[in-house]
């Protein structure tokens, strides 16, 4: 199924979040609009704004989070919504309980909003077709699939510092291999019209056809990073490697881990990102990770923003195509 499909209601408005392949260039810059509007909400004394006020959202991880679960809470919170954090490794799963029958009793519980990170690549489209429509599902990463929310809220960092996107150079480096978020990385800065997408790692952790995707791959550091305006750091996704696909941690370190040395490659005015958690002396150096030209604690601060201009939109894609079928079977009786 074209993944935008069970994204989008009848009238093209989101409301599920599953990733960001196949949503239109101007989906995305309302995703990009409304959270930054909401910046300004959240350097105020008072944070909250009432748009989500009654409703009830539950944060569902599978997997460990710090960043992504916290800032889905207090982004929940500061839109006014209640707020469930499942505690997954007291709940009923351990006795045996399928994902399934899980999110069908709290559904009963009068959910409207289920955020979910999950290992199984695709768990947030099986959740989102296997569900009661009346309730939005937000992907909070699967597996190696995708991380709509951490690439939105890169997409707004990068707008913020470097107002758009067409003639930007942009590289991602390290773990591509494994990494839900640089294939949704991948899709936006693709859509918002971005030119020139890089990808940088040895050839065991970057995809073959890569290329495809309309990026250009690089193993080499020094051409890779040529001229970029963003760099943007991955880390090595150790959970996910079945097999050894380095010599060693020293030598990729040598050859990919961003230094000062190395981040002079790149455009003087560029940025460096992190989606974190970052391995200091693993893939960056910390006077890179801590210097001048990082953002990486703002994109933190921008997850807040982006996931409640997600949550607005997604509860919104919802309440309207629950009128339209309410509408519908008033007008069939
Ligand atoms: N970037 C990111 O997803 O971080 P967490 O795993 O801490 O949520």
């Amino acid at each position: 199924m074209d993944p935008s499909q069970i994204q989008l209601n009848k009238e093209g408005r989101l409301k599920h979040f599953l990733t960001t392949e196949g949503l239109s260039k101007e989906i995305l810059n309302e995703i990009i609009d409304t959270a930054n509007s909401f910046i300004s909400t959240q350097e105020r004394s008072v944070k909250t704004v009432p748009l989500l006020r009654g409703k009830t959202v539950v944060n569902l991880f599978f997997e460990n989070s710090t960043r992504t679960r916290s800032t889905f809470e207090l982004a929940a919170k500061r839109l006014s919504a209640n707020i469930l954090n499942l505690d997954i490794a007291r709940s009923a799963t351990s006795k045996g309980e399928t994902l399934m029958d899980t999110l069908w009793n709290l559904e009963s519980m009068y959910s409207d909003m289920f955020v979910v990170r999950h290992a199984d690549s695709g768990a947030a489209h099986f959740i989102a077709q296997h569900i009661t429509p009346n309730v939005a599902v937000i992907n909070a990463g699967d597996g190696r699939h995708a991380h709509p929310t951490q690439a939105m809220l890169d997409m707004l960092t990068i707008y913020r510092e470097k107002s758009g996107f067409e003639n930007l150079s942009v590289a991602i480096v390290g773990d591509i291999l494994h990494s839900r978020v640089a294939r949704s990385q991948i899709y936006a800065l693709k859509t918002l019209g971005c030119q020139d997408v890089r990808v940088i790692g040895p050839n065991t952790l970057v995809p073959k056809d890569i290329e495809s995707l309309g990026v250009r791959a690089f193993n080499n550091m020094k051409q890779g990073l040529k001229g970029v305006d963003v760099v943007i750091m991955l880390r090595l996704q150790k959970e996910r490697m079945q097999t050894a696909l380095l010599p060693s941690e020293s030598e990729y370190y040598r050859l990919y881990g961003l230094n000062t040395e190395k981040l002079a490659y790149a455009n003087p005015g560029a940025i460096v990102m992190h989606p974190g958690p970052i391995n200091r002396g693993v893939e960056i150096e910390s006077a890179v990770a801590d210097g001048p030209q990082s953002v990486i604690l703002k994109q933190v601060s921008n997850g807040i923003p982006m996931r409640m201009a997600v949550m607005a939109m997604a509860m919104g894609g919802q309440s309207q195509e629950q009128s339209l079928q309410e509408q519908n079977q008033e007008g069939a009786k």
